[in-house]
């Protein structure tokens, strides 16, 4: 059994203030210790990761971005660069969100472009991954995934998944306060190892998959103690400090 340290990364979304952001913030630095079990990171917006980079200096809270362009620099207006994320003490970011690739059209290959992207800046990629009700409903979640998943093993080989993490977020459990149960979760999450597995089987053994989708401090312990449910990734739980810290601490194991 390999040793997969949980990640609870908070996805703040289009959400915050520079004073919000500030006061969150402190709120998380006094919350997590040495002590919490789960490495902990933070994606807010872009324009808050100067004050948050400053904030979490010397602190073990990691910073992540939500977003990333695919492109290395040049004139293309406003997007953001991996390099750019990098001189903010980025090490995380989310590629992929299923809100990204529904409301701006982000395909398959944009999506593992993003993902090679970060990576060659020394970044992680927290690629998100995950069907739509209807495709749920009509038993193509497998298809989907696997879909999903081959697109970015395709273009980045099976080796980038040594330096990456998955989040499995099933569309319509985010942001609707219907979770998947930790059976529903563990099912798909055993798939994507498997995937993986069909390439490289320690890779597979190694990565981390997280769940997304209205986890909350009341449902965190039991999707966490599932054995190839390895943290979170947190909405809108994530923008009130004790119950993203509660999230936090329902780690076990
Ligand atoms: P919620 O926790 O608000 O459902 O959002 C999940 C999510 O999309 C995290 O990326």
């Amino acid at each position: 059994m390999t040793n997969r340290r949980t990640l609870v990364a908070a996805n703040w979304k289009m959400n915050g203030s520079i004073e919000g952001s500030r006061v969150l913030a402190e709120a998380l630095i006094d919350g997590i210790s040495a002590e919490t079990p789960a490495e902990v990171a933070v994606c807010p917006s872009f324009v808050y990761l100067s004050q948050l980079s400053e904030q979490f200096k010397n602190t073990s809270i990691k910073l992540g971005a939500q977003n990333v362009s695919h492109l290395d620099e040049g004139a293309y207006t406003g997007e953001v660069a991996a390099s750019m994320l990098v001189d903010f003490g980025c090490e995380y970011v989310i590629v992929g969100h299923s809100e990204r690739r529904m409301h701006y059209h982000e395909t398959d290959s944009c999506v593992a472009e993003k993902f090679s992207a970060t990576q060659i800046n020394g970044m992680t990629p927290i690629l998100c991954i995950g069907e739509l009700l209807e495709e749920r409903e009509s038993n193509s979640t497998e298809e989907v995934i696997a879909r999903q998943l081959d697109a970015v093993i395709d273009k980045a080989t099976i080796n980038a998944f040594d330096n990456a993490v998955i989040a499995y977020e099933p569309v319509w459990a985010i942001g609707t306060g219907k979770t998947a149960t930790p059976e529903q979760a563990q099912d798909v999450h055993q798939f994507i190892r498997l995937r993986l597995a069909r390439h490289d089987r320690a890779i597979a053994d190694g990565i981390r998959v997280l769940y997304g989708g209205s986890v909350k401090a009341d449902n965190a312990s039991q999707l966490f103690e599932m054995a190839d449910i390895d943290g979170g990734l947190i909405g809108g739980a994530s923008l009130v400090a004790k119950d993203f810290l509660d999230i936090c601490h329902a780690v076990r194991k």
